[in-house]
């Protein structure tokens, strides 16, 4: 028989060594996140997934689940902070969803909706990176990127390859390819790699295949009342 703790009042199994979010994922459970992916370690820097419990708050997805702990995820003060997280997203990329091709299929705008931003109330920073469009079948647009290392990870990890990795530190934090031209082009990434699917936002993108499943049609489109079912549905 499992433990369980407490999720918002109501008692949630978990296995030795589970995190919260993996549990409360388990269990149907929405905590929300962006750089959490069930398939990989957690990272735990955007820290949408932050959760209150013994008085303090902690991050879901690298807080390990313990016998009788009491978690708060639904709150109006959390929420409030979460939103205040993606409001600084929106403002230090270029998220312009109705010109993106990922609309409707990116997690960060769909938890942005689910959360109810409604504006970014902070003022625009507008970078100016260089898309990198030097590889045949996939496009970088760095101007979108919420640093999360899920591709960073799924290229090491997974593919092998270790084609991306993060430089810089703070506000210079950016993506980078590991590749001495700086260019997808000159890496081994293809566009079946695991990598080239993971990105939650519209940073790495296939070529010929973005309107292929219509606006209207999308994940998030067909599952505005559910964000486990919408999360899952962008992994
Ligand atoms: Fe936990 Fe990003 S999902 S810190």
């Amino acid at each position: 028989m499992s433990d369980t703790f407490f999720l918002d009042g109501e008692a949630i199994p978990f296995s030795p060594g589970q995190t919260l979010i993996q549990a409360a994922r388990a269990a149907g459970k929405y905590i929300p996140h962006l750089c959490w992916h069930p398939d990989f370690g957690a990272h735990g820097s955007c820290r949408l997934c932050i959760v209150r419990c013994g008085g303090r708050e902690v991050a879901a997805c690298t807080t390990l689940a313990a016998a009788g702990l009491e978690v708060e995820n639904a709150s109006a003060e959390l929420d409030a902070a979460r939103r205040t997280l993606l409001q600084l997203l929106f403002v230090e990329g270029n998220h312009f969803c109705p010109a993106c091709e990922k609309s409707g299929d990116c997690l960060l705008q769909s938890t942005a909706y689910r959360l109810g931003m409604r504006d970014p109330h902070f003022e625009h920073f507008y970078p100016d990176r260089p898309l990198d469009a030097s590889h045949p079948d996939v496009l970088i647009d760095f101007n979108r990127c919420i640093l999360c290392e899920l591709c960073v990870r799924a290229s090491r990890d997974i593919d092998g390859k270790d084609v991306f990795a993060i430089a810089g530190r703070g506000a210079q934090a950016h993506l980078v390819v590991g590749a001495p031209s700086g260019r997808l082009a000159d890496t081994a990434f293809a566009a079946s790699d695991r990598a080239a699917g993971v990105c939650p936002v519209g940073a790495i993108l296939r070529k010929r295949v973005g309107f292929a499943i219509p606006i209207g049609a999308r994940a998030c489109d067909l599952e505005q009342a559910d964000g486990c079912t919408a999360a899952a549905a962008l992994e």
